[in-house]
């Protein structure tokens, strides 16, 4: 759907070694901070010590309040160990944070301190190397899962849909990081269309990853040195990367302000389907009562409050929207306009509720 070499390519080699910048990270979850107090938060495709999602929630540890920090590596992982040597058996391993003090008396509670706490081993925190391979759908990973609040992290690109029924399965909060190109999945959009998970703050982002692999694309090289890294160190850039999640966030609470009004000329009504076409998401009409076919970033506008989503059109879901044949013989949504028929990309289709 989305043109996205690095991640096809990701897919189908099973190559899921892209690490998530530290300032990424920051970005969206400063928005989350009123979640985490008292809570354990999991990490569970992280190599514990060298993922900035680790590094992440443990410098922050005491500014927001945590009970606990969990990461669990996997033993392929390239990483691992490369940062944090506590092992000569280089197998996987959990961290379990408790507590995070300035034991350098540097003023800071920062990496330099959690490194010395889990190296002395004298304090609450625990380190444990165990026997399976850690895979985030083993006995031991699930049995953790059970017992953690929120889970957060950029899952395997080629495992989302077992990674997401996971989560959804053993009714955990959840942020995690993935592509657009999940959002109409069979198994995800029907969540998203029930309001069980959902797509912000950052949303459609083009995202500069450091991965396991060369970037030989030009353009991508090209955006990868625009965004201050070097692509020769292996960073890429990944297009159309969303935060997902069922955390609740103020912005979902915002009413997309509407200000055109319905007319048959802008806005054509489908060949195939009954409901009309809007181009743009801000030229929604505001006083068009029946379903409407917009493009799939609504979802960034999306507040449940004042739309209902209602079907997203791919091929599948064509047969239970009892979508006609069109001009093309095709089931894609279809309409006509000056006499010329056309099938705009990638609908999502919604009505307004007030
Ligand atoms: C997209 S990378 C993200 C790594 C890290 N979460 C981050 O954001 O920097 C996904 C990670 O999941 C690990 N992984 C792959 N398959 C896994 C599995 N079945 N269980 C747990 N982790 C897995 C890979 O080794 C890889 O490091």
């Amino acid at each position: 759907m989305w043109r996205n070499i690095n991640l096809q390519n990701a897919k189908a080699q099973k190559n899921d070694e892209f690490y998530t910048q530290l300032p990424d990270i920051e970005k969206e979850l400063k928005h989350y901070k009123q979640h985490f107090k008292n809570k354990t938060v999991y990490c569970n495709c992280d190599d514990p010590y060298e993922s900035n999602f680790f590094k992440y929630f443990a410098m922050n540890f005491n500014f927001l309040w945590l009970k606990k920090l969990i990461a669990t590596s996997y033993s392929p992982s390239p990483i691992a160990h490369t940062q944090l040597n506590l092992f000569w058996d280089k197998k996987s391993y959990k961290l379990e944070i408790n507590e995070v003090y300035d034991v350098n008396g540097d003023w800071a509670e920062d990496l330099a301190d959690v490194k010395y706490l889990l190296e002395s081993g004298k304090w609450k925190n625990k380190v444990s190397l165990l026997e399976w391979d850690w895979d985030f759908r083993s006995e031991e990973c699930i049995e953790i899962l059970k017992n953690v609040d929120i889970v957060i992290t950029n899952p395997p690109f080629s495992l989302f849909r077992e990674y997401l029924a996971q989560l959804i399965k053993y009714d955990k909060n959840f942020l995690i990081l993935w592509n657009m190109n999940a959002i109409p999945y069979k198994e995800v959009f029907p969540l998203i269309r029930d309001n069980k998970v959902w797509t912000w703050y950052g949303f459609n982002m083009s995202m500069v990853y450091k991965t396991a692999y060369p970037n030989l694309l030009e353009a991508n090289r090209k955006f990868v040195i625009w965004k201050w890294y070097n692509p020769d160190e292996w960073y890429v850039k990944v297009p159309a990367i969303c935060w997902f999640t069922n955390l609740d966030i103020k912005k979902r609470h915002e009413d997309l302000i509407m200000y055109r009004k319905y007319n048959s000329d802008d806005y054509p009504h489908y060949d195939n389907y009954d409901a009309i076409d809007v181009d743009k998401i801000s030229e929604i009409p505001l006083d068009y009562d029946w379903v409407m076919g917009v493009p799939i970033t609504f979802l960034d506008k999306y507040n449940p409050n004042q739309f209902e989503l209602l079907w997203i059109w791919t091929w599948d879901s064509a047969k239970e929207l009892w979508i006609q044949k069109n001009y093309r013989w095709r089931t894609d949504l279809a309409y006509t306009k000056n006499w010329k028929s056309s099938c705009p990309f990638s609908r999502i289709l919604i009505r307004r509720k007030k």
